[in-house]
């Protein structure tokens, strides 16, 4: 049997292969309803916020872009903070949708300096958000996201974190730190298949997105409020996996 040792795809535990294996029930039920509810709420304790969680059906990169589509504008200029191949990607998803995109490139093999990043910010002063990836899997350096996210928020600016490879793994309060939007990935820490994506955090970042133009997410907020309806069936399975995972009531 395979056994793979890197960051994602990471090995299903049992009750999580047992999980999936379940008879089918009903998408749009209460019973499903709850366990998205339960789910929810636990992750929302791994992601340690009291703000909203959205739970996905996409890959890691379709979370970024879930994440660029909902916070920014075209035209918005942003400061992409890249230590390497997927903080380069985060900056790529912004630029296609618009954004104008102000590069802090860090030599591989390093995390970035916070007061680079203070720097950065106060020579772009039309900056609204600034993108960090928190562990840079392709070189397997974590920013020091907490310093980082201070700089930042002294600036007013909006955060917005890959922490695809880290949350579930590497401490991450998004609250404390005041993160707007943090992604994470299911086929990494949380040891769940891939396809199911997570968004939390929006505390400040609400009131910018009636700013945006792209509008999503938001939707997908209104739309998560009827829960078990249509807008479900797309993550059913993932779901059920994290459910099997143990984040069920
Ligand atoms: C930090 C980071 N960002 C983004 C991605 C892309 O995620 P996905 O492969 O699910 O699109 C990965 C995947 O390895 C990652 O580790």
């Amino acid at each position: 049997m395979a056994q793979l040792r890197i960051p994602g795809p990471t090995p299903c535990p049992p009750e999580v292969l047992q999980a999936m294996g379940k008879q089918m029930i009903d998408h749009r039920g209460p019973e499903f309803q709850k366990l998205l509810n339960d789910v929810t709420d636990k992750l929302k304790q791994v992601f340690q916020t009291k703000n909203d969680l959205y739970i996905l059906t996409g890959s890691g990169t379709g979370g970024l872009e879930a994440a660029a589509v909902n916070m920014l504008s075209p035209g918005d200029k942003v400061l992409s903070v890249s230590i390497g191949v997927f903080g380069d990607r985060f900056a790529s998803i912004a630029q296609q949708f618009g954004a104008e995109v102000v590069s802090l490139k860090v030599e591989w093999g390093r995390a970035a300096d916070p007061a680079a990043v203070r720097q950065a910010i106060k020579a772009n002063p039309g900056i609204k958000a600034v993108l960090v990836t928190h562990n840079e899997t392709s070189t397997g350096v974590t920013n020091d996201l907490r310093a980082i996210s201070k700089v930042v928020k002294a600036a007013g600016k909006l955060l917005i974190v890959d922490a695809i490879s880290s949350m579930g793994s590497i401490d991450l309060p998004v609250d404390d730190w005041r993160c707007d939007v943090v992604v994470t990935g299911s086929q990494k820490g949380w040891m769940v298949p891939p396809g199911q994506r997570q968004s939390g955090g929006l505390e400040s970042a609400l009131g910018s997105q009636d700013a945006s133009l792209l509008l999503g997410l938001y939707q997908g907020q209104e739309l998560s409020g009827k829960r078990a309806e249509s807008v479900d069936a797309d993550r059913f399975g993932g779901v059920c996996a994290f459910g099997g995972a143990g984040y069920d009531a």
